[in-house]
């Protein structure tokens, strides 16, 4: 096990409910806060109402800005730094999915800074202040509502950049498990991959003896797959959404990385997808991480043996581990397709023709290596993509 700091510090307030309290929860965010919000989901669903009632029962002054799209984009932000300029704000709650919450974090770190918010994403300054970030979360993805990450969308080129910075740690999230039995199927299943390539992106790790969290990401991983088709069948099945929802902030908030060291090359790698073709960033894990996986199992033999024995009850096959692992991989493939989720690029509707593009942006033009588990240049990148196709 590696030596390692864990940092958690988001309240989170979780059940039935739960939302009622935003109002009571959004004064520890200051005296005027920035209600963000995305495309208008909020609204159809009564969510708006219900938020904004409790800020005034509560005395909250506030302003607003929705309009986040998924995969969030860096105009946006600016248009609210400046907003949160001008009114003075303190404060910001975002409610909705991981795109709100990114795009809330970026505003944060933003209006203290003098410089352009970009800086932080392109990795030429690490952000030193922010305004506090409280959340109510709609969409059991991305864990955003724990985690130390903001990823942001560079239109000017079309980059999707993230920064880590524990300062991005929400003060509180709000999670009620009602508010994602509106959500389409498609979104709760792409939700349910992100999850899980949350999990499995720190469970394909360089790091022995680390069993404690190897049983912890199977755990994790093993609830996603029980809950996600009962949450599919029945959208308002309560503790189907509850598990989904506690699994999202769980595999993120890295408990489940602590004293071992992560991949992350599939979220590079997806990365790239969500940017130039926009899809949500779950549905382009779902085709990403098995090709990532056909790719690298060989390198690692054992613990691929293990992952298709624990999480997918695969009976191993001694005299042939590598085909244990492989019934391993096509079980998740499988998983993903009965859930409705692609499993290849052109299902994405993802052509051949910018997969080179896409693998010298992911290195950086052959300036960075992805990954730990294995290290990867633009040459294995673009073998992935290929293996996706
Ligand atoms: O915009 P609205 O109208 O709210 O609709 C959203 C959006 O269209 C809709 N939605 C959300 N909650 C709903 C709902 N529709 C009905 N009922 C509800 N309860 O769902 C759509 C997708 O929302 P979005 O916020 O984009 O999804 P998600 O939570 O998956 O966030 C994806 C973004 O987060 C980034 C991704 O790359 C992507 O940009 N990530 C952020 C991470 C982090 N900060 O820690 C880690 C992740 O790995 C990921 O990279
Ligand atoms: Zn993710």
């Amino acid at each position: 096990m590696e030596n390692f700091r864990f940092l958690s510090p988001t309240q989170i307030i979780f059940g039935r409910n739960a939302e009622e309290q935003v109002g009571n929860e959004a004064r520890k965010l200051g005296q005027k806060i920035l209600l963000h919000y995305g495309g208008g989901s909020i609204i159809r669903t009564g969510l708006y109402d219900k938020v904004v009632k409790s800020l005034r029962a509560a005395g909250v002054d506030y302003i607003e800005l929705g309009g986040v799209k998924p995969n969030p984009r860096l105009s946006l932000v600016q248009e609210g730094i400046e907003l949160c300029r001008e009114n003075k704000v303190d404060g910001i709650l975002a409610v909705g999915g991981g795109s709100t919450i990114d795009s809330a974090k970026a505003i944060g770190i933003g209006v203290p800074y003098a410089g352009d918010v970009w800086d932080f994403y392109s990795g030429k300054r690490l952000p030193e202040e922010t305004l506090p970030v409280g959340v109510v979360l709609t969409l059991a993805a991305t864990g955003s509502e724990a985690s130390n990450s903001s990823v942001i969308t560079n239109e000017d080129g079309w980059f999707k950049l993230g920064l880590n910075s524990n300062l991005t740690r929400p003060v509180f999230a709000i999670l009620n498990p009602e508010l994602t039995f509106t959500l389409p199927p498609y979104q709760t299943a792409s939700g349910a991959a992100d999850i899980m390539a949350h999990v499995m992106e720190r469970y394909f790790t360089p790091t022995k003896n680390v069993e404690l969290t190897d049983r912890l990401c199977e755990g994790v991983l093993k609830t996603v797959i029980n809950n996600l088709p009962l949450a599919l069948a029945q959208p308002d099945d309560y503790n189907a959404r509850a598990e989904l929802m506690w699994a999202g902030t769980l595999a993120h908030n890295d408990l489940l990385s602590t004293g071992r060291v992560g991949d992350w090359a599939s979220h590079k790698i997806e990365h790239e997808l969500s940017a130039l073709y926009d899809v949500p960033h779950g549905a382009g894990l779902a085709v990403v991480f098995p090709a990532w996986m056909k790719y690298v199992y060989r390198h690692d033999l054992d613990r691929f043996v293990q992952f298709a024995v624990r999480v997918w009850n695969v009976e191993p096959d001694f005299a042939n581990p590598e085909r244990t692992a492989r019934e391993g991989i096509a079980r998740l493939s499988r998983f993903f397709k009965e859930n409705g989720l692609p499993t290849t690029l052109p299902e994405l509707k993802i052509p051949a023709d910018r997969l080179e593009e896409m693998a010298n942006k992911a290195t950086d033009y052959g300036k960075k290596i992805l990954g730990q588990f294995v290290k990867l240049k633009t040459e294995d990148v673009l073998a992935i993509y290929k293996l996706a196709l």
